[in-house]
This record gives structure tokens, sequence and C-alpha cells, in this order.
């Protein structure tokens, strides 16, 4: 056995990761895909990678080293697990099989179950950068044993994203510990791109600008604070001219966003977990209600509020300004609400993961990949069970800096009749969580009267119910939540 690395699988995604694993120092790659058809495609195509093809489940396995190491890279769904039970057959107890797709993270966790029977090792593991990263250096979030990452470590971390120095690749937690890091990650990502095409709106809607000069605007803050991949494209997507029309590409592409599922996926899990991810939630329902034409047309006869909304020309510079610091601090929000998904998942799962290592292994390979993580990465260097990221220094004083410019836009939007779904909720979400009292009070009152739930009082302990159907009088009474 000559390989010391397998990958089944050789779409886009599998073949570009064989490709990247071969070309690092001390590996061998062997490569499987249900047809060989494909197999011997992509063996012609890249005679430099040195690939050793097998045709069938047992050929691989014998092409590999002990322990063997295969990285599955199919489609999630179905088709893992008809790849997990054929690689059983063929593996021995110590082999370590991976999953690189994006799992929802319970699966992975019945599967590595299912196969630490077998006393095979299961990773599930997370790999964000799309086709381009696979081939030259993904950010990668694998789960699984203690043993398999002993064998795993080194070669994840030759193919991983280097990000200051360091590869971007840990090991998260065990069982699905990666493939719910790489789902809050992909819910991160959903709000991020939301935000942004919120910030485009309303400076294109406000200041009648074109995409071509608002691909600037995008160019300029990504010399700055808000320095990432996203806004990056974004610049790139603006200025792209469509080739039979002439018109701006944006402006052809039908307004109706996709979705594979994990943004899905981020929100039904925290809402399970009782996290409000507002921001990543209205990112995943904006998509939504793009998506359901046969409603916008007939909801297109509602009224707005009448009147063009237009930034008067000297005021234009500062709008766009606010629009930027809106965009900052509601980002800020966004990877708050996500941190804390992660940390509410940790506790809940038994995962050791530490929040300040996820910072670090974003900053490169990543679709979200920011400057911006170092903060993060700095913010849990300093106090690691941070209980809410934005409070720490550094963003606290982001979020003082931007909230006067956050609330004009969100105002201004709201004047409009802009919808800004995302914006708007994430300062909310920051108005909520600062509180010094909420409304709360009145919802556990209602809950009392209705549902004799019971509430707590402020001035001392116990449980108490007051007796509304009756002479209203308090009593203490057994706690129901
Ligand atoms: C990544 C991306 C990747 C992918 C998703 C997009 O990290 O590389 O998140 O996983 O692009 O499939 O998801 P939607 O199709 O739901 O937008």
């Amino acid at each position: 056995a000559a390989a010391n690395i397998g990958v089944v699988g050789l779409a886009v995604m599998g073949s570009n990761l064989a490709r990247n694993l071969a070309s690092r120092e001390g590996n061998t790659v062997a490569i499987f895909n249900r047809s060989y058809e494909k197999t011997q495609g992509v063996l012609d195509a890249h005679p430099e990678a040195g690939f050793i093809p097998a045709a069938t489940y047992q050929e691989f396995a014998d092409a590999l080293q002990k322990p063997r190491t295969a990285i599955i890279m199919v489609k999630a769904g179905a088709g893992t697990d008809a790849v997990i039970d054929e690689l059983v057959k063929v593996f021995e107890p110590g082999d370590i099989i991976v999953d690189g797709g994006n799992a929802y993270f319970p699966d992975t966790i019945r599967r590595e179950k299912a196969v630490r029977a077998t006393g095979i090792n299961f990773v599930g593991a997370g790999i964000s950068g799309g086709e381009e990263g696979a081939l030259t250096g993904p950010s990668i979030m694998p789960g699984g044993s203690d043993e398999s990452w002993v064998t795993l470590g080194p070669i994840l971390r030759s193919i991983a994203a280097i990000a200051e120095g360091e590869p971007c690749v840990t090991h998260v937690g065990h069982d699905g510990a990666g493939h719910f890091v790489k789902m809050v990650h992909n819910g991160i990502e959903y709000a991020d791109m939301q935000l942004i095409a919120e910030a485009y709106d309303l400076i294109r809607r406000g200041t009648g600008k074109n995409p071509a000069e608002i691909a600037e605007i995008f160019a300029e803050w990504n010399k700055g604070e808000l320095e990432s991949y996203l806004i990056e494209i974004t610049a790139e997507v603006l200025r792209q001219v469509d080739a039979s029309t002439g018109a701006p590409l944006v402006d052809v592409i039908l307004d109706q966003a996709g979705a594979k599922g994990t943004g899905a996926w981020t929100v039904q899990t925290a809402l399970s977990l009782g996290v409000p991810v507002s921001g990543i939630a209205e990112a995943t329902f904006a998509r939504s209600l793009s998506s359901h034409p046969e409603q916008r047309v007939v909801a297109g006869a509602l009224p707005g509020p009448g009147e063009e909304f237009t930034v008067p020309a000297d005021q234009v510079d500062a709008f766009i300004e606010d629009v930027r610091l809106a965009l900052y601090a509601s980002k800020i929000v966004a990877y708050s609400q996500g941190f804390d998904e992660i940390r509410a998942g940790a506790a809940e799962y038994g995962w050791n993961i530490e929040l300040g290592a996820i910072s670090k292994i974003w900053r490169g390979g990543c679709i979200i990949r920011a400057q911006f993580l170092n903060r993060i990465a700095d913010a849990y260097a300093e106090t690691p069970d941070l209980p809410v990221l934005m409070a720490a220094s550094y963003f606290a004083e982001a979020i003082g800096r931007a909230q006067a410019a956050w609330r004009r836009v969100v105002v201004a939007a709201a004047q409009a009749g802009i919808p800004a779904p995302a914006f708007s909720s994430s300062l909310s979400y920051y108005d909520g969580i600062r509180a010094d009292r909420l409304p709360a009070a009145l919802v556990q009152g209602q809950r009392d009267f209705f549902g004799a739930h019971t509430y707590k009082r402020i001035d001392k302990p116990g449980t108490f119910h007051t007796q509304w159907s009756g002479d209203r009088t308090e009593i203490e009474a057994v706690d129901t939540h």
C-alpha cells in the first residue's frame, strides 16, 4: 500500500481536494469514484498528482497505508451513508473515515456512533472555501475522536489555508462538533451576505449610484475594518457586465436567492437551543421571501410610503458612511450570535470547543474570512468564557462609534420602505440584550393569567401565581416555567 490518504467522490470539490492533498510534500493520494470513468478523467487531467486510482472499494482499501484514512467528498445525505457502508466493509479497526461534506451534525453524531461500534474512527469535518479553497487551501473544521486526530491532524494541516502563519484547522471537538461549527459558519455567511446586500440596496436606491460605482465603494470599504472575502467578491460581482445585454450582471440575475439548507439548520438548531440568532434568521428568511414569486406578484399591489427615497446630494457621502457603520455594527451582532450558538451547542452536546481557536481557523480559506476575526480571537484570548462576544471592549467601542449611524440607517430604511431585515433585527437584538428591563415581565404576567404558568419576583425568591380568576391575590406556587 502506497497512499497515506484517499478521497472518495471526485466531483469538483473532491477532485480539487485530492489535487491539493497530492501537491503537498509527503502525501500520496488514492482516488475512488462510483463510476470509474470519472476516476480515469481525473487521472488523465492531472498526471502531475501521481494519484493511485482504485476501481473498487477493495482496491481503494488495499492502496491505503494503515491506519487507512479516507475523505468522503460526496453530496451530503443518503449518498454519504452508502459510501460509509462500503468503506466499513473494507476498512479495519483503527482506520479513519472522514466525511468532508456539509452534513447535518445530528447525522454526523449518528454516523460516528455507528461507525465507532466497528472500531473504525469516523470524523465529520466541515470544509469551507468552495472549489477554489478545496484546491488551494480551505478552512477545515474536523470533529471525531482524539485517536483519529493523531493521523489526520498532520494531513489536514498540510492542505489547510494559512492565516498569519497558522494553518486554518483545529480539532474542534468530538463526534458532530466539526459539522456543528461548519453549520454556524454558514449561518454567519448568510447573515454577512444579507447585510452586504442590504447595504448595496440602500445605497443604490438612496443615491441612484449604479452597480459599478457601488463596486468602488465596496472596494474602498475592503481597505478598512470591513476587509473580508465577501466584501471583495461583492465588488467583483457588481462590476460585472452582462455580455448579452450590456447591462450590469446584477440587474439581469433573477432576484430569488437559493439555499441548500445549512442556514435553516443553524436557525432551527438555535431555536432548539434557545439562542437568539435573529440576524442569521432574518438573512435566511430573506432568501425564502425572495423565492416566492407568486406571493410577491400579489403583494406588489400593497401600498408603500408613497415618496421616492433620495438622499440629498450634499449628504450622499455621509449616508454612505452611515451605511458602512450600520453594516459593521450588524456584522458584529451576527458573529456574536453565531459564537453564542456554538457556546450553547458545545454545552448541550458536551463538546469542549475553544471559541478563540474557531475564530482563528476562520481567518483564512473560508467564505467568511476577514480581518475582523483577529479581533474575535483577541477578545477570546483576553476572556475565554466571554458570555457576549460583542460586549468585549473592542466591539463595544466599535458599536459605540457606529450606533448613531446604525439607527439613522434603520430609520431611513423604514421610512423609505426599503427592506433591511438584517440591519433592523440586529439593532433590535442589540437594544434588547443591553436593556436594563424588558417587557418580558408583561409576557410572564400574560402567561400566568391564561395558563397559571407562574412568575418570579424581583424582590424575593420563590415562584408565584396571581389568582386571576378568583380574588386576584398572589400565592406561592410550584414553578412550571
Ligand atoms: C463554504 C460554503 C459552502 C457553500 C454552501 C452555500 O463554506 O464553502 O458555505 O459550504 O457555498 O453550499 O450554501 P447555500 O447554497 O445554502 O447558499
